[in-house]
């Protein structure tokens, strides 16, 4: 039997079909209840979002709800989640219920299957919802199908729609730029509709990442208020629109950007549209961002509970000048300096056209003869001779015009056959619709790692969106390029997966022009920005922390922004996934002894930052000052970071800055507070340095960790005393 004819089988026979009824459909996980109902007409309503509802009795006196999944062409004047055109150019659909099915997965998952049909032509929706209970987390798609004769167009085609009757509607965005990547603000939703979506194709989250949050009726803070987040998996362009109507109520719809995204959908394909993952807490956002990192961790990313490496990589400490002796270098600094591997950046390969700069040679994955004449092979193994691993970069996605796999495979770019060609840093994006290039793609990473099974570790990089949009593959589909890349991505990325199941890998994309929650399932961390300035990385990590765990946010000491010191750099850079980009001649022998000591201390203290509960104690947007902590989740070890950005120098400084108060510990469990990552003759100057509080006074009264001086860092160990 086909293992698809299986799949059938067997779903057919694990899910318990609930036909036809006026019961309602509760989706539910610990805090939260989304509750649908079948309308005397027969079509889906939501009839509830919000706090869960302590007896199901209850739910019968639910009143109102809005259709579930609102279609094009029917009575409702507002946006609708899909938009079919069907074979008599008739684009009406009138969604009614038919029946549903919900199935226990493991770990207390359960998905509920919703399927509508349309009575006057075959067109059939399946709403999927995934609860992961103890997250309260929802994951919910969409599968659309037909059996008319011949393709349907779908013109709108949203993962979710979620309906609000709040008093008020409070958006966060995460908008920026290259180098100065989600920018936290927040703006109150009136009537009409706010767009927050993305055409750039590849580097599809240059401007805006794929992610919000939500504050009902009041703006929520870190520890109160209703907040529900919400996140697209989908490694291309995503739109989401909020529209509140004249009765002030408010509908989300999130999925893939439909434009120019006509998709010609044959009959029995399925279009199953990618994952929209949500969490609603009402504890605030700091107890909405540890339900994402935990799921993550659990469900989602790639080796969610395992270990990170920590590295040095040779991009600003070589660009692209370098040698074989130079990086031989860098791999003894790596030692010295007590990291677990080096990592190889771009400038490597080509050799018609050598890679000396971002103008030439990409797409020629052969090592460049003159700069390592012995190949990756030696660097591979003078790493494994001084007992630290070895990773490099690669951009196998891209082509530069000059570049032999472009003159050979034009075919393969995407281009406009009549047009002059325009570029993004000198490149263009191969068309990954196109099943020759998916193997290509795949070549690059497996032809490495058959060469040189010792790469330990892949930095993927994608530093253009799509340009000179036409895909010479799709023809006269080319309203498809859009989704079919994304597709072609990640049968990529699935066989890589399939292959090499350990190999971690770095997401990157010129900064973070492309991270979401699917990608997370193919990569273990990404790179967050190319800005490596500790005082905008306070900025940057803060944002990316509202999704994402510490241990996917690759964050570098370098030698950005020299008036903060070493310790303040590396500081930084201890709150998500530590690495260095500097070579040890940009350090004294304090500074360098620095980083040593520093390197230890968050290999002790992994547990806290990596697997732990994230605090965000104060915000940098706040003021002057930011700290964050991370609790292990014994709550035995956590560390406390504190930051003082600009303060004006104060006489009596005390009166001004407030103790922080921590979060996370036992509040009957005694801590010893303790000031680590101090530069050599430094003496904290921590008030209760190396004294033992109880939890609840550290959460109740907490500590002065703050200081009046500039760019002043601080890192406090807390660890559980008998
Ligand atoms: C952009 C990345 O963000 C950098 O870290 C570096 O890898 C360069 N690309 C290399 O071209």
């Amino acid at each position: 039997m086909k293992l698809k004819t299986l799949f059938v089988l067997c779903c057919m026979l694990c899910l318990s079909p609930v036909l036809w009824g006026a019961e309602p459909i509760r989706v539910e996980t610990k805090n939260v209840d989304l509750i649908f109902q079948v309308g005397d007409n027969g079509r889906l309503k939501q009839m509830y979002l919000g706090r869960k509802l302590l007896h199901e009795s209850d739910i019968r006196h639910l009143t109102g709800g809005q259709e579930a999944y609102l279609t094009h062409g029917m009575e409702d004047y507002f946006e609708p989640a899909i938009h079919v055109e069907h074979n008599d150019h008739n684009a009406s659909l009138e969604l009614k219920y038919v029946s549903h099915a919900e199935q226990a997965l493991k770990d207390g998952v359960k998905e509920t299957v919703i399927n509508l049909q349309d009575d006057k032509y075959p067109v059939s929706v399946k709403l999927h919802y995934v609860a992961y209970y103890d997250n309260d987390i929802i994951k919910t798609y969409t599968e659309i199908s037909h059996q008319e004769k011949k393709p349907i167009i779908l013109h709108k085609y949203a993962s979710s729609m979620l309906h609000f009757d709040k008093s008020k509607y409070y958006l966060t965005e995460f908008s920026g730029d290259w180098i100065s990547e989600v920018q936290e603000s927040t703006q109150e939703l009136l009537f009409g509709k706010k767009v927050l979506d993305t055409k750039l194709g590849t580097r599809a989250n240059m401007f805006t990442p794929p992610f919000f949050q939500l504050s009902l009726d009041k703006p929520a803070d870190e520890n109160t208020g209703e907040v529900l987040m919400g996140t697209l998996g989908w490694t291309g362009n995503f739109r989401f629109t909020f529209e509140v109507d004249q009765l002030k109520k408010l509908r989300v719809i999130s999925g893939i950007n439909p434009y120019f995204s006509a998709y010609s959908l044959p009959a029995k394909e399925v279009f199953r549209t990618p994952d929209f993952f949500f969490t609603y807490s009402f504890e605030g956002k700091g107890k909405a961002s540890r339900n994402f990192h935990d799921w993550a961790r659990a469900y989602q990313l790639k080796d969610g509970q395992g270990d990170r490496m920590t590295l040095l990589n040779n991009w600003e400490a070589t660009y692209f000048d370098f040698n074989e002796e130079k990086l031989l270098g860098l791999m003894g600094d790596a030692v010295k300096l007590g990291v677990d591997m080096f990592l190889l950046d771009d400038g490597w390969f080509a050799n018609k056209y050598p890679r000396h700069s971002d103008t030439q040679g990409l797409g020629d994955w052969t090592e460049t003869a003159d700069k390592l004449p012995n190949g990756l092979g030696k660097l591979i193994d003078e790493a494994a001779k001084k007992g630290i691993k070895f990773g490099v970069w690669i951009e196998p996605e891209m082509v530069n015009p000059k570049s032999e796999l472009y003159e050979k495979h034009k075919d393969w770019v995407i281009h406009l056959p009549n047009r002059n060609e325009y570029y993004f840093r000198n490149q263009m994006v191969l068309d990954l619709s196109n099943p020759e290039v998916q193997d290509f793609v795949f070549g690059v990473v497996d032809g490495l790692m058959t060469k040189y099974p010792g790469i330990a570790y892949f930095k993927w990089d994608c530093n253009s969106p799509m340009t000179n949009i036409y895909s010479p593959y799709l023809k006269e589909k080319q309203t498809h390029l859009y989704v079919e890349y994304v597709r072609g991505l990640y049968k990529v990325l699935d066989r890589i997966k399939a292959k090499y199941p350990d190999l971690p890998m770095m997401l990157c994309s010129g900064g973070s022009g492309r991270i979401d929650y699917k990608a997370l399932n193919y990569f273990t961390e990404f790179w967050p920005s190319d800005n490596t300035d500790p005082v905008a990385r306070l900025f940057i990590q803060w944002g990316y922390s509202q999704f994402f765990p510490a241990k996917t946010l690759c964050a570098h000491v370098t030698t950005w922004n020299k008036r903060t010191s070493i310790k303040f750099r590396t500081d930084v850079a201890m709150m998500g996934k530590l690495g260095f980009d500097i070579k040890l001649s940009d350090m004294n022998a304090e500074e360098l002894a620095y980083c040593q000591s520093a390197i230890k201390n968050y290999n002790r203290l992994k547990p806290a930052i990596l697997n732990g509960d994230m605090y965000r104690l104060v915000s940098p947007y706040s003021g002057n000052h930011t700290s964050t902590m991370f609790v292990t989740k014994d709550q035995t070890k956590a560390v406390l970071f504190a930051f003082d950005i600009y303060p004006r120098p104060a006489q009596d400084y005390s009166k001004l800055v407030q103790n922080v108060c921590m979060q996370g510990l036992d509040p009957d469990k005694n801590y010893r507070i303790k000031e680590i990552n101090l530069m050599s003759g430094q003496n904290s100057s921590l008030q209760g340095n190396d004294q033992i509080y109880s939890g609840d006074y550290l959460m109740k009264v907490g500590l002065g960790v703050f200081t009046g001086n500039q760019l002043n860092s601080r890192v406090i160990e807390i660890t559980a005393e008998n």
